[in-house]
C-alpha cells in the first residue's frame, strides 16, 4: 500500500530506522525543531501528545490496517513540512521518496542495546494481547538467537543499517545518518546538525537564548517519560504509550546479555561492517 501509493512532497521529512534505535526521540526532536516558531516553548504539542501522534508512521499509521496506530485525517491536508517515519529497509522505500526532494533522517543504534530494547518491547506487547494462560515467555536467549540470525520483522539488522549508511554516503544532502550513541554524547551539535539538514538552522540569537538546550530538555527521556500523555493510554490492543520509553541508556544491552552473546554480536558486527567505514563502539560488559 505505502510503497505503491505514497507520493512524497519535496518538503517532506522522513525518519527512517530499525525499531528500537531511538525513533521516538528523533521524532520529538525533529517535531520540536521544525515547529519551534509556531508554539511558545511551554505550549509545545509534545506536552499534550505522544511523539507518535505528531509524526505518523507510514506503513502502519498512514497506510496500515493491522493496528490502530495514530493516523492523519487527510494526508494531503497536512501542513508542510509533513513529518513521517518508516521502519522499512532502504531498498524497499517507495520510488517517490527516492526521486523527490524530500529528506530522510536515519537513526541507528548499537545492536546490543537494540536487541534488548526490542525484546522488552515485544514482551510487553505479547503480554497485552495474549491471555495469561496462552502467554509463553520467550527467553532473551531465544530472542537474541533470532535477531543474531537475521530473523526479524524488519529484516536483518545489519543489512537495514548498511543500506541507509551507504545511501547517506552517496546522497549526503538527501539522507542524514545518525547514531543514538552520538546523540546521547553530544546532543547540542546533533540538534544543530538536524536543524541545518532540514533547512531550519538556529540563528545566533536563538543559540544565545538557549533554544537548543530547551529543545534537548523538552525531548529528554526524563521529561517525556513523566508526561501524563506518555504515561498512560494505549495506541492499540498491542501497545501501551509508555512502552516507548524504557531506560534510554547506552550499554544496557551488554549488561543483560551473557559474555558469550556480547562477544558473538560484536564479532558479527565487525564482520558485517568491515569495509563500510561505519562502526559502533564495541560495548563490552566491563
Ligand atoms: P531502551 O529500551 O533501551 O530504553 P524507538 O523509539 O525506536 O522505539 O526506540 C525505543 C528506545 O529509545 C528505548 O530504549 C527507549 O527507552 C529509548 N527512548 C525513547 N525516548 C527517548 C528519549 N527521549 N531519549 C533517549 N532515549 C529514548
Amino acid at each position: 500500500m505505502f510503497q505503491r501509493h505514497f507520493h512524497a512532497r519535496d518538503t517532506d521529512l522522513i525518519i527512517a530506522s530499525h525499531p528500537k534505535t531511538g525513533t521516538t526521540w528523533l521524532k520529538s526532536l525533529l517535531f520540536a525543531i521544525v515547529n519551534r516558531f509556531k508554539h511558545p516553548k511551554n505550549e509545545s504539542p509534545l506536552l499534550k501528545h505522544h511523539p507518535h501522534e505528531l509524526v505518523y508512521r507510514l506503513e502502519q499509521g498512514v497506510y496500515g490496517e493491522a493496528f490502530e496506530y495514530p493516523r492523519p485525517q487527510h494526508l494531503n491536508e497536512l501542513p508542510s513540512p509533513r513529518l513521517f517515519n518508516t521502519h522499512i529497509a532502504y531498498i524497499s522505500l517507495p520510488e517517490s521518496i527516492l526521486s523527490s526532494g524530500c529528506r530522510v533522517l536515519y537513526i541507528s543504534r548499537n545492536p546490543l542495546d537494540t536487541v534488548v530494547s526490542l525484546y522488552y518491547f515485544i514482551l510487553d506487547a505479547m503480554k497485552k494481547i495474549l491471555h495469561e494462560e496462552d502467554f509463553i515467555k520467550t527467553s532473551l536467549k531465544d530472542f537474541f538467537e533470532d535477531f543474531y540470525n537475521g530473523r526479524n520483522t524488519n529484516g536483518p539488522f545489519f543489512e537495514h543499517v548498511i543500506g541507509y549508511w551507504k545511501a547517506s554516503l552517496e546522497y549526503p544532502d538527501k539522507l542524514l545518518f545518525l547514531k543514538y550513541e552520538d546523540l546521547k554524547k553530544d546532543p547540542v551539535s546533533h540538534v544543530k546538525k538536524l536543524a541545518e539538514f532540514v533547512g531550519e538552522p538556529f540563528s545566533p540569537q536563538e543559540e544565545s537564548e538557549g533554544v537548543i538546550q530547551d529543545i534537548i530538555q523538552l525531548c529528554s527521556i526524563k521529561n517525556l517519560k513523566e508526561l501524563e500523555v506518555n504515561k498512560s493510554g494505549v495506541f492499540s490492543k498491542h501497545y501501551d504509550k509508555k512502552s516507548y520509553f524504557r531506560k534510554g541508556e547506552v550499554g544496557d544491552g551488554a549488561h543483560q546479555l551473557t559474555p558469550n552473546m556480547v562477544e558473538r554480536m560484536n564479532n558479527l558486527m565487525q564482520e558485517k561492517l568491515e569495509g563500510t567505514g561505519l562502526s559502533f563502539e564495541c560495548i563490552s560488559q566491563s
